[in-house]
């Protein structure tokens, strides 16, 4: 059976370049990167080029870069390597868990911490932060892009802002990385998180910016692998091939060729909203990643869709989330507004660099048909009612 898949900000496949790039890690290249013999220098050697290629993606120093085991142990050692007892965060209602979860564990651990709204569009004002900052106020970590509505944040305004404070700054850039130019000088940020996985490299490898100067607490004690800021033996193959894929991210960025990708999602949109009746896009109005779509289909279980879609090869995902057996409406969606109905009836399609034409025509035949279908079965669906 043909399978389409468009759920790349779950994970992306690893390009067949990178592949290649990490292959010989696995075997003849074998070292540890702290081992002073020739098989330790070799992999030495590779680790250091993957960083200079990861600095180059971010406009940073090589020396700034910290590898990760992903997007998630970057974000913790963002927020938890600066945090104590006493002091006070800011972030916003429509973080990663990655972040929200750990907003959660500081609370539980005496720290005070401010979730700031966003608008209708999934956007955080960035009044809003500067009226949540206090004397005891540490950082402020906003993500850059939303992972369900790829909404992308006004992360320069408020860099401008944490440094008026001087507050510290991280963003998490997981899902921008590869998809819009980043450059932690112009967004003014102090630490900045990046995941492989999102970015056709492997899983289980990401990185950290951490600004000069930056003195952050290690997550974990052990060797002074990464300056001392994140011990155990280095992950080589994984960051051979986030130096890879990084390096690809950054000439494809520069030859402006995402808008490609741009097109692709843009068409996708337009004629989903055409052919179908009662849908939108959620964050439509919103400056937004060039691969993520939204959108609602009334009278419909987001999860049923995804099934039935699935089911005829397109694999796309919903941004809800099963807890205790009931499906919860995504937090990002309810946070912008949406009523609970319409959050459970989102859907997020989201496009990598493998993504063709021909599959966004493949996905603009199946949806209509499987829509009308689910439509048609649902005691709540009312053709006559539905408002556009
Ligand atoms: C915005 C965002 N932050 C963090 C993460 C976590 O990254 P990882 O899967 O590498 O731990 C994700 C993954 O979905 C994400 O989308």
């Amino acid at each position: 059976m043909r399978r389409v898949y468009f759920d790349n900000n779950a994970t992306t496949p690893v390009l067949p370049e990178v592949f290649e790039a990490m292959r010989p890690y696995f075997s003849e290249h074998f070292g540890n990167a702290s081992s002073i013999h020739h098989h330790g220098q070799e992999t030495r050697a590779a680790v250091e080029r993957a960083r200079e290629s990861v600095a180059a993606l971010l406009g940073c120093k090589p020396t700034e870069i910290v590898f990760t085991s992903g997007g998630t142990e970057a974000d913790n050692l963002a927020i938890f390597g600066l945090i104590k007892a006493g002091d006070h965060v800011i972030t916003s209602t429509i973080e990663h868990h990655a972040v929200l979860n750990s907003g959660k564990h500081l609370q539980s651990a005496g720290c005070d911490v401010t979730y700031v709204p966003v608008d209708a569009q999934g956007l955080v004002g960035p009044d809003d932060v500067r009226r949540a900052l206090r004397p005891n106020t540490k950082l402020i970590t906003i993500m850059m892009a939303n992972n369900e509505t790829g909404v992308l944040q006004p992360v320069e305004e408020i860099g401008k802002i944490a440094a008026e404070a001087d507050v510290y700054f991280h963003t998490d850039a997981v899902q921008a990385a590869g998809k819009v130019s980043i450059d932690v000088k112009r967004i003014g940020c102090d630490l900045l998180s990046i995941s492989g996985h999102k970015m056709h490299a492997p899983q289980g490898v990401g990185a950290l910016f951490v600004r000069k100067g930056t003195s952050l607490t290690p997550l974990f004690w052990g060797g002074s692998h990464e300056r001392s800021r994140r011990a155990g033996t280095e992950n080589v193959p994984g960051i051979v091939g986030l130096g890879r894929a990084a390096g690809i991210a950054k000439s494809v960025l520069d030859r402006g060729e995402v808008a490609h990708m741009d097109e692709m999602r843009d068409r996708m949109e337009r004629e989903i909203l055409k052919k179908v009746e009662a849908t939108g896009v959620n964050g439509a109005n919103a400056p937004r990643v060039p691969n993520t779509s939204n959108i609602y289909f009334d009278g419909i279980e987001g999860e049923a869709l995804q099934i039935a879609l699935d089911l005829k090869g397109l694999a796309v995902s919903t941004g809800a989330a099963c807890s205790s057996g009931a499906i919860e409406p995504s937090h990002v969606l309810t946070a912008m507004g949406l009523p609970p109905e319409r959050a459970r009836s989102s859907i997020r399609f989201s496009l990598g660099k493998q993504n063709t034409s021909e599959e966004v025509e493949f996905a603009l035949t199946l949806i209509p048909q499987v829509v009308a279908r689910l439509r048609d079965l649902s005691p709540v669906y009312n053709k006559e009612a539905v408002s556009h």
